[in-house]
């Protein structure tokens, strides 16, 4: 990544102690069902500073089988990365079908701050160069396989600890800023 965009990208996700967003199958109950003990562990805090929300197209799959009615990103502009899914199909979303086009599309409209969601988005954000903040929730649970979180990089990406809270059901939540080459701090 060679230029700055003029907007922040954050990740807020979670995940199984050994890295894993979703079982292979996609099933998230094991992080839902006890993320339901521990409250919203500060997401309406964290989307209220948030105007995008940028997701794959299999999370956005997801959020579609919620049903109608349970749309949860009221509020946010909506921009899914896939190279197959219609443009225009769903009046919600825009279609952006690879990174460099995405990143324009939302610099043209002004967006400040990003969500980015979903693993692979996430790891195509982070091999870019565009991810400022990382918060991940880590749920008490080994999963032994599933989908990840991380993934292979180009080079290290530092990080700096800005906090970490223990949450109930034995959550423990981190933050990180992404620590770049052309900053001081
Ligand atoms: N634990 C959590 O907090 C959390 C959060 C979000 C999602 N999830 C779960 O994670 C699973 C989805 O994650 P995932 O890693 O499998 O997939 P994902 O990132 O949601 O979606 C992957 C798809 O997005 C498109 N895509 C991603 N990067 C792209 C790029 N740079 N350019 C063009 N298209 C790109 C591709 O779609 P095409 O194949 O159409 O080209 C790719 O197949 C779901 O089960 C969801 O429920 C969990």
């Amino acid at each position: 990544m060679t230029s700055r965009p003029p907007f922040t990208v954050s990740v807020f996700i979670g995940t199984s102690l050994d890295g894993f967003i979703a079982r292979l199958d996609g099933d998230i109950h094991w992080l839902t069902s006890r993320g339901e003990q521990a409250g919203d562990m500060g997401y309406e805090e964290f989307v209220a500073g948030i105007d995008t929300v940028v997701m794959g197209r299999v999370t956005y799959e997801t959020a579609l089988a919620f049903g109608v009615g349970h749309w949860p990103y009221d509020g946010m502009h909506v921009a899914v990365l896939s190279t197959r899914l219609d443009t225009g199909a769903d009046p919600r979303v825009t279609v952006h079908r690879d990174l460099d086009g995405l990143v324009r599309a939302l610099t043209e409209r002004g967006t400040k701050s990003v969500y980015a969601d979903g693993g692979q988005v996430v790891r195509s954000f982070l091999r870019a160069g565009l991810v400022d903040e990382l918060t991940v929730t880590t749920a008490p649970v080994l999963l032994g396989s599933g989908l990840p979180l991380f993934g292979p990089l180009d080079a290290d990406i530092a990080l700096a600890h800005r906090s970490t809270t223990v949450h109930a059901a034995g959550f423990v939540q981190t933050t990180y800023a992404v620590e770049r080459e052309d900053q001081d701090t």
